[in-house]
């Protein structure tokens, strides 16, 4: 079994409007496997998601109750220090949004406003994370030419290798392969199958089909509501609950 990175304790979360987006969820999410949050439009994932780094702090007012404990420390408490906590857990959203700047630039960008000076630090960083994210062979030889000149698959890709380029120890991803195309979208899943070797990976997936690829566990929420979290294997093929299954099934959403 493996360690637990993060637990999720009785979080509610009502927007200023008085949408109840979360209501008190619980879940343990373990560290290096892939877990899927997944469920028709509007059952919270992306609000669990911000949650997760703090990414909420920036949308309207609202109320959270309840705790979440990343390696045991509540990242909620209000002395909490958000950007570092952001640079342990990064998020990539669903479309890419590359910097206006080249591929190389993207990547130590964010290495340089931490106060990294060292050249030899900085191109170790851009191999690296280009490596992990299954991109250094496409630009190796164009890493001077601006980023937005890449392919929609290729900046994703981009995206995932900034976050990793800070060396984090979560990554949250929204959607993130919703604007791509079967072979892209294959690409950024097989860094996911190599990257959660070594870091904790939350996917909110673009389809049920996806979620059943990729997930080691995997949360199933309707209506701000956790119904049922399980290992992939045993949610998408014997879900406990008659509201999971239908949704597995196709029937709704
Ligand atoms: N900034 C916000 N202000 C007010 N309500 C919000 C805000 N963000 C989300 N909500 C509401 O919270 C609920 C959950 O939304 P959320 O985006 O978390 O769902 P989701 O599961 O990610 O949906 P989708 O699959 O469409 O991305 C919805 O009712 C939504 O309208
Ligand atoms: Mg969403």
């Amino acid at each position: 079994m493996a360690a637990i990175k993060i637990i999720v304790q009785n979080l509610s979360l009502q927007y200023s409007d008085g949408t109840e987006s979360l209501r008190d969820i619980n879940l343990d999410i373990p560290a290096n496997n892939i877990t899927v949050l997944f469920g028709p439009a509007g059952g919270g994932k992306s609000s669990l998601l911000r949650c997760l780094n703090r990414l909420n702090d920036l949308t309207e007012v609202q109320t959270i109750t309840g705790k979440i404990l990343l390696d045991g420390e509540n990242i909620l408490d209000p002395k909490t220090d958000v950007i570092a906590l952001r640079r342990r857990v990064g998020m990539v959203f669903a479309r890419p949004v590359v910097l206006p700047m080249s591929i190389r630039q993207n990547l130590t960008y964010g290495l340089e406003l931490a106060g990294e000076k060292h050249k030899s630090k900085l191109e170790e960083a851009v191999e690296r994370s280009l490596k992990l994210a299954a991109l250094w062979e496409e630009v190796k030889d164009r890493l001077e030419e601006a980023a937005v000149a890449l392919s929609g698959g290729q900046q994703q890709r981009l995206c995932l290798a900034r976050v990793l380029a800070n060396q984090p120890e979560v990554i949250l991803l929204d959607e993130p392969t919703s604007g791509l195309d079967p072979i892209s979208t294959g690409k950024v899943e097989a860094a996911l199958q190599e990257l959660k070797k070594n870091y904790t990976i939350i996917l909110v997936p673009h389809s049920v089909q996806q979620a059943a690829r990729t997930a080691d566990f995997a949360a199933f929420f309707l209506q701000g509501e956790l119904v049922e979290a399980a290992e992939g294997k045993e949610i998408f093929t014997h879900p406990k609950e008659k509201r999971t299954e239908d949704y597995v099934e196709g029937r709704f959403g």
